[in-house]
């Protein structure tokens, strides 16, 4: 007789595509999935809450890993609701819409605790916290969108591919970014969307919505947010936080109590570490990769009258190979660096600096770890942490962590 597949992986053995098993979700791992267990070998199951019982399928094995998706929920978690967007688990935007708010904070703990301790191989503090998004939908200010001109489709790509998912509406999307996706869907639907234009970057400010590439020409006008009593100006093609409400805090813990004579804000973007850093250091510098970014780090600091800082425009780890050396003494480094983390010869470079203090701001706890071991063979200990929820919704957490030379101590 034919056995199923369910009967197959009851049966034992190693796992394989399209085995069907059931498995419990022990806790939430770096990446967002679930970790569960079958037959002695580790199951990587999508959109899981914590506590899920669940019937679910490998989609593939990968280096004896299992990676899985939900067929049926047989107990769920306590922590788990429904996911309230339409497109959730085929949309790769969002991955933790299954998980109530509390559950998705806690998770984020776990993450970074467990980025410390297996990949940074620092213990960590008994106590990350973490704060809070005020607002736990519509908070994103910035949106980019697939456009697929075959099909007539605009939205982000599905989950693991770049087929464009058609959104009409993004529960995370800010009012007014969401009004102009709304704008762009009737454009496309009249044949106004140049086929050539794939990919549309959104940003919003005090100037309302900002559009690169530009429809009209008030979609390039410049935008401007206030952080924390200082004005920055951006524009559609620059990096600017996503999450406005808790920039002014974010901001704060960057810098801590820092003070001194000479300050670095590595990865700078437009400016926003770098003006507050200008009012307590004597002299600054930063150093930022796209130059209209840069150009606009310069604005903010002439309008904010700060002469005392200067801006680089360059790749961090050639600016500091090359120029780090006249520099003299460095009291506090501050770096900010995308995604992937910090190169090895930035990390190498700021340790040549010997500052008493570093602060590495992060928006992936995984890279941050591995920087932060490179940091602590450098000579440097992890003094703080602290996370912020920038991105609801999503696996995704900003961390700041403050690091000290050996010798020092917090004051
Ligand atoms: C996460 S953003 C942080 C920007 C800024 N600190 C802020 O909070 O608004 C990282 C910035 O690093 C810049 N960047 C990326 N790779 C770089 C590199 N290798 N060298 C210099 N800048 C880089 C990007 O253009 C972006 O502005």
């Amino acid at each position: 007789m034919r056995q199923t597949r369910r009967e197959e992986a009851e049966r034992g053995g190693r796992l394989r595509a399209g085995a069907e098993l059931d498995v419990s979700v022990e806790r939430i791992l770096p990446g967002g999935v679930g970790l569960a267990h079958a037959r002695g070998q580790t199951v990587f199951v999508a959109l899981a809450a914590p506590g899920d019982r669940a019937l679910v399928r490998v989609e593939s094995v990968r280096g004896g890993l299992a990676f899985a998706s939900i067929r049926e929920i047989i107990q769920p978690s306590p922590a788990r609701v429904e996911p309230p967007c339409p497109y959730f688990g085929r949309c790769g935007g969002c991955d933790f819409q299954q998980l109530d708010y509390k559950a998705q904070l806690a998770a984020k703990v776990e993450i970074i605790r467990d980025c410390l301790r297996r990949v940074a191989r620092v213990e960590p503090p008994r106590e990350i916290p973490i704060t809070p998004s005020p607002e736990v939908w519509h908070y994103r200010s910035r949106a980019r969108w697939q456009h697929d001109p075959r099909r007539k489709f605009l939205g982000y790509y599905e989950r693991g591919s770049h087929r464009v998912v058609d959104v009409a509406e993004c529960p995370v999307a800010a009012p007014a970014v969401e009004d102009s996706l709304q704008r762009l869907r009737a454009l496309m639907r009249e044949g106004r969307l140049s086929d050539d234009a794939l990919e549309f970057e959104a940003v919003e400010g005090d100037e309302g919505v900002s559009l690169a590439p530009a429809i009209e020409p008030e979609d390039s006008r410049e935008q401007s947010r206030e952080v924390g009593g200082e004005r920055y100006r951006f524009g559609a093609g620059c990096f600017f936080q996503i999450n406005h409400a808790l920039l002014e805090s974010l901001v704060a813990e960057g810098l801590g109590d820092a003070a001194g004579e000479t300050a670095l804000d590595l990865y700078s973007g437009v400016g926003l570490f770098t003006l507050p850093l200008a009012r307590r250091f004597a002299r600054v510098v930063a150093v930022e990769g796209n130059p209209a970014s840069a150009e606009y780090a310069r604005r903010n600091l002439a309008d904010a009258a700060l002469p005392n800082a200067r801006v680089e425009t360059s790749a961090v780890a050639d600016w500091l190979a090359g120029h780090a050396e006249g520099l003299g003494h460095t009291d506090f480094v501050l770096l900010d660096p995308p995604r992937a983390g910090a190169e090895p010869e930035t990390v190498r470079g700021i340790v040549a600096l010997s500052p008493r203090r570093i602060s590495y701001v992060s928006c992936d706890p995984a890279t941050l770890a591995r920087d932060l071991r490179a940091f602590a063979e450098g000579g440097y200990r992890v003094a703080s942490v602290r996370a912020f929820d920038l991105f609801p919704q999503t696996h995704h957490v900003e961390t700041v962590v403050h690091l000290l030379g050996e010798s020092q101590t917090l004051v």
